[in-house]
């Protein structure tokens, strides 16, 4: 059965290595990634269908974005009315995806473990999962947690979750769901047999959030509760704007279907994908896809034209997730070539070059048929975690942090010392304003680190 499968598949060779009974082969690893992937989808891989195909120069545009300066216009204030709304109705959840190992920190466990706030020494999870709390107190209802995980990484992040008592949320609110694989292969598209036995697979990018909030039920357990709005993030952004009720009014009202926020960037190398126009619809061109003409293009002022940073902060509607799902839904696979720990045919261990296939969420957008995009200011969103030192990392993001906090304090007049580190939990205030309410309770004077709760 199993080597009739991948026969079929065109895969002789690992049927055959099963045929003989080498103990380096294990069967069950084989049979349990061969259920991942799907025949058409494979065959579809093989014959180059489905690849992502980089838009020519030509097609491209900015795309419009609601500048950083609206928050503070009084159209503003009716948007964020609007989501606040929706969230004292309990119509949106958060998404977090966090399938990711830390291995670019230096730790081999979930990335959203990382101990990343800059006092107390908070995880991400921790961090994430207080301003969930704290939104759900704020609206007098729960805000449900949908935590997107990896096979690699799912044990390890319920786990953490319940050895934490899932940092004061209900249990019930918060769902693990856990994304799917993709079968990495040979430039001449063979299967490869992993070091463990079983076939070379990696996770399919957070492209694969879609599928798998429908295959794991969890779709159908946002409409049971009613939940119509999705906002989605990564996890390594501690400073990400939790269920921000501007950015959910300003889409909801809107009616588009899927939306984004924006960074400028900081550079034109900076490593963050750019939203765009191509042929009216809106996109996300990966840094990695970039060809240099667009990378480098400036305006008639010689300003960078591509400056709108992809944040990775998403408001989805569910009901588009519905319908791309129920239509089976495919997104371009993005191809990337890599060495691959493998075993040869006798079992010694070798590394080959292989291909790995991923799916992006962010290439829904043009199949949505009105966006958003919301410019944010990178000061107060957007410090992710991505590297062991220099930019964007842990020491980076901390600093960020700190900042953000100390500029709260500054504003309601404490005087803060520059070397000292502030943390501000988002239990005690998710926003400035939420401060505001307790300046009393506030030093005049602060000189060393410190942590408010
Ligand atoms: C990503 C975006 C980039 C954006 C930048 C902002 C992609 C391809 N690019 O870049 O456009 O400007 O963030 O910070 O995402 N993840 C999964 N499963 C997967 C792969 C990733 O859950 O299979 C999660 C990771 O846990 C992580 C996030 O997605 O939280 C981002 O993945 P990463 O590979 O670090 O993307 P970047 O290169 O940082």
């Amino acid at each position: 059965m199993l080597e009739k499968k991948l026969r079929r598949l065109g895969q002789d060779h690992i049927a055959k290595l099963l045929e003989s009974g080498a103990g380096f082969v294990s069967r069950s690893e084989i049979e349990k990634d061969l259920e991942e992937i799907n025949v058409s989808l494979f065959q579809e891989l093989m014959e180059g269908r489905h690849l992502y195909q980089e838009p020519a120069l030509v097609r491209v545009k900015p795309v419009p974005v609601v500048p950083a300066s609206f928050s503070a216009s009084p159209e503003a204030g009716r948007y964020r009315a609007h989501g606040e709304d929706l969230l004292r109705k309990g119509r949106v959840a958060a998404l977090v995806v966090a399938g990711g190992q830390g291995s670019r920190l230096g730790i081999d466990a979930p990335k959203g473990v990382v101990e990343v706030t800059p006092v107390s020494g908070k995880s991400l999870f921790q961090l994430h999962a207080e301003k969930v709390l704290a939104l759900s107190k704020k609206y007098g209802r729960a805000v449900p947690l949908f935590v997107m995980t990896s096979r690699a990484n799912d044990a390890d992040t319920r786990a953490f979750f319940a050895r934490h008592s899932f940092f004061g949320l209900d249990p019930e609110e918060v769902f693990f769901f856990v994304q799917g694989m993709l079968p990495s292969i040979t430039p001449e598209g063979r299967l490869v047999l992993s070091r463990g036995g079983g076939l070379f697979m990696n996770p399919d990018g957070h492209g694969g959030t879609l599928a798998a909030l429908r295959r794991s039920g969890c779709l159908d357990a946002m409409r049971a509760k009613g939940i119509e709005e999705i906002f989605y993030f990564q996890v390594d952004n501690p400073l990400v704007a939790m269920c921000d009720p501007l950015f959910i009014g300003l889409h909801n009202l809107k009616g588009a279907r899927m939306s984004s926020k924006v960074v400028r960037k900081r550079d034109f190398d900076e490593k963050v994908g750019v939203i765009a126009e191509v042929d009216g619809k809106t996109r996300v061109v990966e840094y990695s896809d970039m060809s240099d003409d667009m990378r480098y293009a400036v305006d008639e002022r010689g300003n960078m034209l591509y400056w709108a940073g992809n944040g990775a902060i998403h408001m989805i509607r569910r009901d588009f997730v519905e319908s791309l799902t129920g239509s089976g839904l495919r997104l371009p696979f993005h191809k990337a070539e890599k060495g691959i720990p493998a075993l040869d045919s006798q079992g010694n261990p070798v590394e080959i070059p292989g291909i790995k296939f991923e799916t992006f969420i962010f290439d829904a957008l043009p199949m949505a048929e009105k966006t958003a995009t919301l410019e944010v200011l990178r000061d107060r969103e957007f410090a992710p975690v991505k590297n062991r030192t220099g930019e964007d990392s842990l020491e980076t993001s901390r600093a960020m942090q700190s900042e953000l906090h100390k500029s709260w304090l500054k504003d309601l007049g404490v005087e803060v010392s520059g070397r000292s580190l502030i943390e501000i939990s988002p239990l005690a205030a998710l926003e400035k304003e939420d401060l505001a309410a307790r300046a009393q309770s506030l030093p005049a004077k602060i000189e060393k680190d410190m942590y408010i709760e």
